[in-house]
């Protein structure tokens, strides 16, 4: 009797160590209601749950990740995302706490562009500049989803029509968005658009992260590695000068792991104008249609790791120096300056004013389509 008991406790426990170090349970989709807008439309928030029990949440509004559970070295899940606790925060928000950004992220001067000898006027919602798509980008926008999953884990796609005129850009724009959460623990990005007009594009993702958990501190202590020799100076409303400078000897070589506040205050004029860094990263070897290492973060408290690589040529590091605890969000927390931080890849800003810069045109009969990757790690 005692020895089957025995055998019985041995068999248990090897099939929970077993179950433990597989670490792999059923990936999953949920669905519900988020919020209802003003004029009666239903939000949704679908809930990816990948076989390592790495959850993502994804809103219909703004295609926004409100939130993102992902290990620590210990194994316990932490939300690294900031965000709202419901959808009248993302109804009024004015950081882009996670969402879609469209049709241009970051800045275009003056609100105006040409394409093709047309000049083309957009709203300006950013002192004298149109940022991040303009007064309704398409993180203000309602999405229309539907569920994608494969074997690489749960997926959901996200499509938008953007009218042809909408916030002045020309074209009918046919916009599909796919965030598949990887069972590698990677959230996986990848759009797509095609337009009927030539017109202009540059499509990112405006996740803040906090990789010792939301609204836990800031993130100055993070180690950030970004892979890029160059990047764009600024004027003193963050329009690129036009020049690509060498981070060589500056506050912005982060070719090898450096402390994001080792040097965030020095007295150092492009520092001052960004109010710490708020700048586009040109990518080593960037843009050339393979997906590669763009940049790295560490966070030595939790141990999480966050991996970032795209197929796009360029990232913005943003070290949420806009954020000033005026913002309450997802369980109470007040997000402080540099609670978070951002790796938006994208085009470089301002892009349809220089044409030096990596064409950002995209035309009837072309795919725009680029991937970009957060894979989460844990040491
Ligand atoms: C981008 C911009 C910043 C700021 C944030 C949103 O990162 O470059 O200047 O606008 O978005 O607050």
């Amino acid at each position: 009797m005692r020895l089957k008991h025995t055998v019985t406790a041995i068999l248990i426990v090897f099939a929970l160590i077993t179950a433990k170090s597989w670490g792999e349970g059923k990936a999953t989709m949920q669905k519900q209601v988020f919020g209802k807008l003003d004029d009666g439309q239903e939000i949704y928030l679908y809930t990816l749950t990948n076989q390592k029990g790495m959850q993502a949440g994804i809103i219909t509004y703004g295609g926004a990740v409100v939130s993102l559970k992902v290990p620590d070295h210990k194994g316990e899940l932490g939300d690294v995302v900031l965000g709202y606790a419901n959808l009248d925060g993302y109804v009024h928000d004015k950081a882009y706490f996670g969402a879609l950004i469209g049709r241009y992220g970051n800045r275009i001067a003056h609100g105006k562009f040409v394409l093709d000898g047309k000049t083309y006027m957009l709203f300006k919602n950013d002192g004298d500049n149109t940022l991040h798509g303009g007064k309704i980008g398409f993180n203000k926008r309602v999405w229309t989803a539907k569920e994608v999953s494969s074997p690489a884990g749960p997926a959901l796609e996200l499509t938008y029509l953007s009218p042809d005129g909408e916030e002045g850009f020309p074209g009918n724009l046919s916009v599909k968005v796919v965030y598949t959460l990887m069972n590698d623990n990677a959230l996986r990005i990848e759009y797509n658009a095609t337009t009927d007009k030539d017109t202009v594009l540059n499509l990112t993702n405006h996740s803040y992260f906090n990789l010792a958990g939301q609204g836990n501190g800031d993130i100055l202590a993070d180690e950030v590695t970004i892979h890029a020799s160059r990047f764009t100076p600024v004027d003193a409303n963050l329009i690129p000068t036009g020049e690509l400078q060498p981070v060589k000897g500056t506050p912005f070589d982060f070719t090898k792991p450096m402390v994001v506040g080792a040097r965030i205050d020095d007295n150092y004029e492009q520092l001052k104008l960004g109010h710490g860094y708020d700048h586009n990263f040109v990518l080593d070897g960037g843009g050339k249609g393979a997906l590669q290492l763009a940049a790295e973060v560490y966070e030595p408290n939790s141990g999480r790791v966050m991996d970032v690589l795209t197929t796009q040529p360029a990232v913005q590091f943003y070290t949420g120096n806009f954020l000033d605890g005026t913002v309450t969000g997802k369980d109470g927390k007040v997000y402080q300056r540099r609670s978070a931080l951002c790796l938006e890849t994208q085009h470089y800003p301002d892009s349809p004013n220089h044409p030096s810069f990596p064409t950002t045109e995209l035309k009837p009969g072309q795919h725009y389509h680029y991937v970009t990757v957060y894979k989460f790690l844990a040491k």
